[in-house]
Formats: C-alpha cells, structure tokens, sequence
C-alpha cells in the first residue's frame, strides 16, 4: 500500500491503473478507521476493485462552533487497518492541497438537505457534496462506497450523482454497531466512559421506536414522541432530532401504514459529541421488517 498527498500524483497512479484495465473503488473517510470504515473498503475489494481511501478531514463540512478540532486523528494506525483491509492507496491530501484559495464554486444539494442533520448544521451537505465531488473528480472511481449509518449523506451524493451524471456507482453498505449496540463512530473517541455508556440511548430509542411499530403503532407523531422520550430520560444527552421520514426522499411522515421504506433517525449530543444513528424499517400490513445494521467484529468475507 503507498500512500499519495498530491492530487497530482492520485490523478496518475489512477490513469495508469484504468490503462491497465482496472476499475478503481474509492471510500472516502475523514480517518480514525473503525470496523465501519473497515466493512467499506472490504466490500470495494470484494467487488475486485482496486481500492483507494481517502483520509481528508475536510473544513468546509465544519460548522463554525464544530468540532474540526477536536475532531480524532491517527494516521499510523489507520495505515494498518486499511493495509490489512486489502487498500492499494491511501490518499492524504493536506488542507492546502485540496483547498489552494477558498472556492467559490460549491455543490449544494436541494430538498434533502433542509432536514434532519441539515437542520441543525446547515451549511454541512454544501461541504460534503463540494469535497465528494472534488474526490471523484481527483480520483475518477468506478464505484464509491459509503455506509448508511449517515444515511441522509448516501442519499444526498447518490442525487447529486445522479443529477450531475458522474460516471460513479454509489454503493450503500450497512452501518456496523459495537457488540453493545452503539454505531460505530469516530467521534465515539470523544466520549469519557459515563458519556459512552450515555451514547447506548440513541440505539435503545429507536429499538423502543421499532418496538412500538411492531405492536402496531403507525402514527408518525407518536413514534417521535418514544425516540424522544428515552433519548430525554438520559440525564447526559440533549436531543438535537427524533424524526420519522420517508427513506426515499426524506420528507417528513405522518403515518406509516402505505408499505415503502421509512428512516427512523435520531441525532443527540452527548456532551460536546453529537451522535447519530438510524435504522430503515419496511412496514407491510402487520409485518415490520427492520434493518438494525450488523454488529462488529465484521467477519471477513471471502
Ligand atoms: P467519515 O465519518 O470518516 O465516514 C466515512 C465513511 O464511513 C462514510 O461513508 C460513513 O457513512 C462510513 N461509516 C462511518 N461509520 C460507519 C458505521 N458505523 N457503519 C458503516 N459505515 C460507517 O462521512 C464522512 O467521513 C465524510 O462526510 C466524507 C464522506 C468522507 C466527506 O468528507
């Protein structure tokens, strides 16, 4: 595995490797790997992709009062994990590098980005879809792989994908929780050991939410209410949002009874960490079947 800072030198190891037939898969990251990053770069390998990750912890999808700085690094031990994972570059641009002048074009993506995490940060996405696509640009990847524990993200590059017509697959891989339940997260680092076993009320919330969706509750508003009452009966967390939305394009929900796929999502901060997590949920009549994501260690697949 080699590791590239230039954008130059990415975008020529990259042409040299589709001359030689070679489809590239990108997984972009902002480091720190954990088995979720982990499960993303398998899944490219096991696509038969050569496999390239990106490290860039990018300012522009920083709020302001965020934490940029705070925010967790370790480049030697991510080397190994994406070493092992089967990565054949690691691309570690510098904030200069990426950003030489601040740009003044930027990508937004409308609709998707007004709600849930786009409420409350605002000026998120815009950072997000600008370096996304900056990435592909660089990178040039026949597939790019992103998690759906930031669900709203997948779907925002996947429209922003499509809109723009780059020649890029997004692939959605599932959210990877510790055996406690807890979705894995860099910014898990960031918690002390009351506020980590604070962050197990975002998962119980929406395990109450689904739990109530099984005993045949439909109404989107009540199912708010459960999330956001376990998620308020935790003295440690402040609720940022309960929501219950359609998974497809995001829009608010009144009752879940029509069968298409609904995104139950909550986002608190536990302390000064903000945590999200989220779990998809087909109704079918009586039938609930949910997607609460896998639970790690992820075994490695063959
Ligand atoms: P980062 O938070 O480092 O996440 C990189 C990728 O890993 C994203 O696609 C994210 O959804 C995925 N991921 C994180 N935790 C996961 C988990 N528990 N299970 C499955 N996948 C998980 O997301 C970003 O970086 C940035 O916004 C980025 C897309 C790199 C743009 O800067």
């Amino acid at each position: 595995m080699i590791t590239i800072t230039t954008i130059d030198e990415m975008r020529v190891w990259c042409d040299a490797a589709r001359r030689a037939g070679r489809r590239v898969g990108l997984v972009p990251t902002m480091g720190f790997f954990h088995d979720g990053h982990v499960s993303l770069m398998r899944a490219a390998r096991d696509a038969g992709d050569t496999v390239v990750v990106s490290i860039f912890v990018n300012p522009l999808q920083f709020g302001p009062s965020e934490d940029l700085d705070r925010y967790p690094r370790d480049l030697e031990r991510d080397r190994e994990l994406a070493r092992d994972a089967g990565v054949e570059v690691l691309f570690v641009p510098s904030v200069d590098e990426m950003y030489p002048r601040p740009p003044l074009t930027t990508v937004h993506v409308d609709a998707l980005t007004g709600g849930l995490c786009g409420a409350s940060r605002p000026t998120h996405f815009d950072g997000v879809t600008t370096v996304v696509a900056k990435l592909f640009s660089i990178v040039g990847p026949g597939r790019a792989y992103f998690g759906r524990k930031d669900f709203q993200q997948l779907a925002v590059v996947r429209r922003m994908t499509a809109d723009l017509n780059l020649p890029v697959e997004v692939v959605g891989c599932p959210l990877v929780r510790e055996p406690d339940g807890v979705a894995m997260s860099s910014r898990n680092a960031n918690l002390d050991e009351r506020e980590r076993a604070a962050a197990r009320v975002l998962v119980a919330a929406l395990r109450d939410a689904v739990d109530a969706l099984r005993r045949g509750e439909r109404d989107a508003a009540t199912l708010r209410r459960v999330l956001s009452a376990r998620v308020d009966a935790e003295a440690l967390a402040t609720l940022d949002y309960a929501e219950v939305v359609d998974a497809g394009d995001l829009t608010p929900l009144a009752r879940l009874d029509d069968g298409g796929e609904v995104l139950v999502a909550v986002a608190a901060r536990i302390g000064k960490t903000r945590l999200i997590d989220n779990m998809t949920v087909i109704v079918d009549g009586d039938d609930v079947r949910a997607d609460p994501g896998i639970t790690a260690p992820v075994p490695a697949s063959e």
